[in-house]
């Protein structure tokens, strides 16, 4: 739309407000279609407003002027996908993040888990692995880990790469001790891990039923059949058809009776798939799939 009638103090041929918004978006329709048709990862389903953000901060990162910029990038040069991927996925993550929400976990849903002959737990959007070794710590402790394996999947291979390390800084190791103190950890965050050089190297222990593994919740099915599913902090980046669709996929994935695990901005509000949970922990955001329930597996 080029029509500038009705703003009369505007200088013929200068762009308004709305209108470089207006351009914005096209040029971000552009891009996600551009990245879907040359490398086949779909974004056009994520969140418009902090993909847009997220763009924006990666034009700046790589000296481009344009978001449109990007287009010949995307188009023209075969190695540009792991940038692309860096900047449209967040890969910010911790240990014990919401140290009630671990509380919960060990009080009230590993109980019942413990019950079942074989526990099988999906970190789907795992990024750099804090959340996997965080719930590794927490079944050692509950003394079911041995029972349990861990599918720690995500879409990002760079972040992957990192939490198969499971290499952290070690000043970041006090903030996550504090969490783990408030989740009621049994002993020592020190206990898991091995100082060298301003590194915390993860012990091998706690990497041995867990199962690291790339995975696009947008275009794969369903990963395994899961006791339970962690998927925090993901699908705040996705519009309601996206999280429409992953909801579904979880329901399908999950036995009876299974867990569901959100962020704390997270629900099932809005979602075709609400029906088939039931509120476990609703403060902590703990869901579970109702009984009586056919999967697909
Ligand atoms: C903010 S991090 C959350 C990490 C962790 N779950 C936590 O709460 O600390 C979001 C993660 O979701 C992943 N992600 C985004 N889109 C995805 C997709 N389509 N399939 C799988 N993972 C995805 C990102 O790569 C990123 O690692």
């Amino acid at each position: 739309m080029n029509n500038n009638e009705g703003k009369g103090e505007l200088e013929a041929g200068k762009v308004d407000c709305n209108e470089t918004l207006e351009i914005e978006n096209i040029e971000v329709d552009l891009i996600l279609e551009a990245i879907w048709r040359r490398f086949g990862y779909d974004f056009r389903n994520y969140s418009k407003n902090s993909l847009t953000r997220r763009l924006n901060t990666m034009i700046q990162d790589i000296d481009e002027k344009k978001l449109s910029g990007l287009i010949p990038k995307i188009l023209y040069e075969k190695n540009f996908l792991p940038t692309i991927l860096h900047h449209l996925t967040i890969q910010v993550s911790e240990m014990f993040r919401d140290p009630l929400f671990y509380k919960s976990l060990r009080e009230n849903v590993i109980p019942i888990l413990k019950t079942w002959p074989i526990i099988r737990i999906w970190c789907a959007g795992c990024a750099t692995g804090e959340e996997a070794y965080s719930l590794a710590i927490v079944l050692q402790e509950e003394g079911v880990y041995q029972r349990c394996l861990i599918y720690a999947t995500d879409v990002n291979e760079e972040g992957l790469r990192q939490a198969i390390e499971g290499i952290y800084p070690i000043k970041k190791m006090r903030e996550y001790s504090e969490n783990y103190h408030k989740s009621d950890g049994k002993g020592s965050l020190n206990d898991y891990f091995s100082a060298n050089y301003g590194s915390a190297i993860m012990d091998q222990s706690l990497k041995k039923n867990i199962v690291f593994s790339t995975h696009n919740l947008v275009s794969d099915s369903v990963f395994t059949e899961a006791s339970m599913i962690f998927c925090r902090n993901v699908m705040i980046y996705f519009n309601q058809k996206l999280k429409d669709s992953v909801m579904d996929t979880f329901a399908e994935s999950l036995s009876a009776g299974g867990f569901l695990s959100l962020g704390s901005k997270e629900n099932l509000i809005g979602c075709r798939a609400k029906e088939r949970f039931s509120e476990f922990d609703p403060k902590n955001k703990i869901f579970r799939k109702k009984f009586g329930e056919v999967t697909n597996g």
